[in-house]
C-alpha cells in the first residue's frame, strides 16, 4: 500500500522533547519557541515569527488584527481549506467568493478588483501547493483601494515568489505545521507580522489578551489584561518536535521537489497529449514540492482514476469542495462574478502521494500504475 501522506519523522525529535522536558518549562514561548521562530525570522526575512497552535489559529488571529467588523467584505478563493474563510466569520465579516486560475488554481488576480466595494477590508491569498499567487497584482490592489493582505501559505513554507519567501509579502502571513504540511508538529502553526504596527497587539492577543510577553522581556514590572485575547501559544513539546524538523528544512524540502520533478517529467507528454493538465509553475514561483496533481477529463474520469489507483494499493485523493457551495459558504458568504473555473476544475483535479523519503520504487509505482489508466488513450478501464 502506498499512502498519500506519510508524516514527516526526522528522527531527531525525541531527543529535542527530552531536552525541553528537562528544562522542566512546558508551557508556551520556551527555549524551543524561541529557537523556532528566531530560525524562521532568520531564514524567512521576516520581521516577526509567532508560533502558534495551529494554520487556522494564525489566520484567525490575522482576521482579529485586521479588526473585521459586521458587513465588512473579505475577497478570497472558494477553492480552498474553510479555516481560510472560517477567520472571516469571526468579525461577522462576510467572505466574498472569486474564481481561481485554471493554470495554477489559485485566485484569479484579474478578477479582484472586480469583487471590491465600498465594505471591502482585505484579499486573502492563498498560495495552492506552495505556488504563489501574483502577488504584486495583488499588493498593488490592495495599496490603491487601501485593503488589508493575508498570505494563507500553510501550504508554502520554503516557497517563494520573485525571490521572497511566501507568508511574508502581505501585512500578515500564515503557515501551518499540521501533520500533512511539509514540516509538522502534530498540530501547528505561525503567524508572519510583517508590519510593525501589528506586532504589539498580535504579542497580547495571542497571550490571552495580557501584555506577558513585555513583562518577561524585562519591559514592564507587572503584566495585566489590556485588550482582546485567546490562547494561540503551543506547549514547548510540540515546539521541540518542530525544532528538530527546522534543522532539515533545505533537506526536506530538496526530497519533496526530487518527487515533484520526477511526476513532471512523466506526466509532461501525458499533457501535451491533452490527456492531463498539472499545475503550471509561472515563471516568477519557486514551489516547495508540497503536492503534485493531475486534472483529468471530468469527475468520471477522475472517480474511475481514484479507483483505479485504489486496486493497485495507492490512495490518490481530492480536494476541496468548493467553499460557497458547502453549507456555510451558501449561508454566511457570496461568490463575486461567475463561477467559471472553481467547481468545474475542483471536480477533475485529483493528488498523487507526497511526502518525504518516498522511495524510487514506490514512486515508479504510483507513475507506472498512472500512466496504465491512459494506456488506452484514457478510456475509463476501472
Ligand atoms: C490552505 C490551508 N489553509 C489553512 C489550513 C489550516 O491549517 P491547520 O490544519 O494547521 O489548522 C490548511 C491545512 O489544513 C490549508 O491547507
Amino acid at each position: 500500500m502506498i499512502s498519500f501522506n506519510v508524516p514527516l519523522v526526522i528522527g531527531n525529535e525525541m531527543d529535542y522533547i527530552k531536552e525541553a522536558i528537562g528544562q522542566k518549562r512546558l508551557s508556551g514561548d520556551g527555549e524551543f519557541t524561541k529557537r523556532c521562530c528566531r530560525l524562521m525570522e532568520e531564514r524567512f526575512q521576516a520581521k516577526h515569527v509567532l508560533l502558534t497552535t495551529s494554520g487556522t489559529s494564525a489566520l484567525d488571529m490575522a482576521a482579529i488584527l485586521c479588526d473585521f467588523q459586521p458587513g465588512d467584505e473579505v475577497i478570497l478563493p472558494s477553492y480552498t481549506f474553510s479555516s481560510t474563510a472560517n477567520c472571516v466569520l469571526l468579525g461577522r465579516a462576510t467572505p466574498v467568493f472569486v474564481d481561481v486560475r485554471p493554470d495554477t488554481m489559485n485566485i484569479d488576480e484579474t478578477k479582484i478588483e472586480a469583487a471590491i466595494t465600498p465594505r471591502t477590508r482585505a484579499i486573502i491569498a492563498m498560495h495552492y501547493g506552495g505556488v504563489a499567487c501574483e502577488m504584486d497584482t495583488i499588493m498593488d490592489i490592495a495599496r490603491r483601494h487601501h485593503l488589508r493582505v493575508i498570505e494563507d501559505a500553510a501550504q508554502g513554507v520554503m516557497a517563494k515568489y520573485k525571490g521572497q519567501y511566501l507568508g511574508t509579502i502581505g501585512d500578515l502571513g500564515c503557515f501551518s505545521f499540521h501533520e500533512t504540511k511539509n514540516y509538522s508538529m502534530g498540530e501547528g502553526g505561525a503567524l508572519l507580522v510583517n508590519r510593525e504596527a501589528d506586532y504589539e497587539r498580535a504579542e497580547i492577543l495571542r497571550e490571552k489578551g495580557t501584555n506577558r510577553s513585555k513583562f518577561f522581556r524585562g519591559e514592564i514590572d507587572k503584566y495585566t489584561w489590556v485588550d482582546l485575547g485567546d490562547s494561540y501559544l503551543p506547549s514547548e513539546i510540540n515546539a521541540a518536535y518542530l525544532w528538530g524538523q527546522l534543522q532539515m528544512l533545505d533537506a526536506v524540502n530538496a526530497d519533496r521537489l526530487h518527487t515533484y520533478a520526477a511526476y513532471r517529467e512523466a506526466f509532461t507528454p501525458l499533457a501535451e497529449q491533452g490527456l492531463v493538465e498539472i499545475q503550471a509553475l509561472p515563471e516568477d514561483c519557486e514551489n516547495n514540492g508540497h503536492l503534485f496533481y493531475l486534472k483529468l477529463r471530468d469527475l468520471e474520469e477522475r472517480t474511475a482514476f481514484i479507483r483505479h489507483m485504489k486496486a493497485a494499493g495507492i490512495m490518490a485523493v481530492f480536494h476541496y469542495v468548493p467553499l460557497h457551495s458547502a453549507p456555510a459558504g451558501l449561508r454566511y458568504g457570496r461568490f463575486a462574478g461567475e463561477d467559471i473555473y472553481t467547481t468545474r476544475e475542483s471536480e477533475r483535479l485529483v493528488r498523487l502521494p507526497m511526502y518525504y523519503g518516498m522511495t524510487t520504487e514506490d514512486r515508479q509505482q504510483v507513475i507506472a500504475t498512472a500512466l496504465g489508466f491512459f494506456a488506452d488513450g484514457g478510456v475509463h478501464d476501472a
